[in-house]
């Protein structure tokens, strides 16, 4: 049930911001993080979740190994992090 409330939420948020988020999260964070935030090959633990305000602080900051990631769609990227179940 959970998860048809999730699709149901994503599919209303889709097209516009949500997309563009996913898919600058694909080609700038996906190769480290694994394509679903779930873990990839530089950082294993799974980023799902992360606090809207933490993962912006990543992106903007950069944050231990990580370096700092230019796109201009932060803010979104960093609410589609925070929004990753
Ligand atoms: C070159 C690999 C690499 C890329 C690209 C990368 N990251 Fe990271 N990221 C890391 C590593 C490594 C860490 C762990 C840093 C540490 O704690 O030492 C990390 C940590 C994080 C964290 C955890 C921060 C916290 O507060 O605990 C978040 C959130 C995050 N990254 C989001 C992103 C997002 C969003 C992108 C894309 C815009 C991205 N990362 C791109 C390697 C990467």
């Amino acid at each position: 049930m959970k998860r048809l409330l999730v699709a149901a939420a994503l599919a209303a948020f889709a097209s516009s911001a949500y997309a563009d988020a996913a898919a600058t999260f694909k080609a700038k964070c996906a190769m480290c993080h694994g394509a679903d935030g779930a873990g990839g090959a530089m950082h294993k633990a799974s980023i799902k979740g992360t606090k809207e305000a933490d993962v912006l602080k990543a992106i903007n900051d950069g944050k231990g190994k990580m370096k700092p990631v230019k796109i201009d769609d932060a803010a979104a990227v960093a609410k589609f992090v925070s929004g990753l179940k």
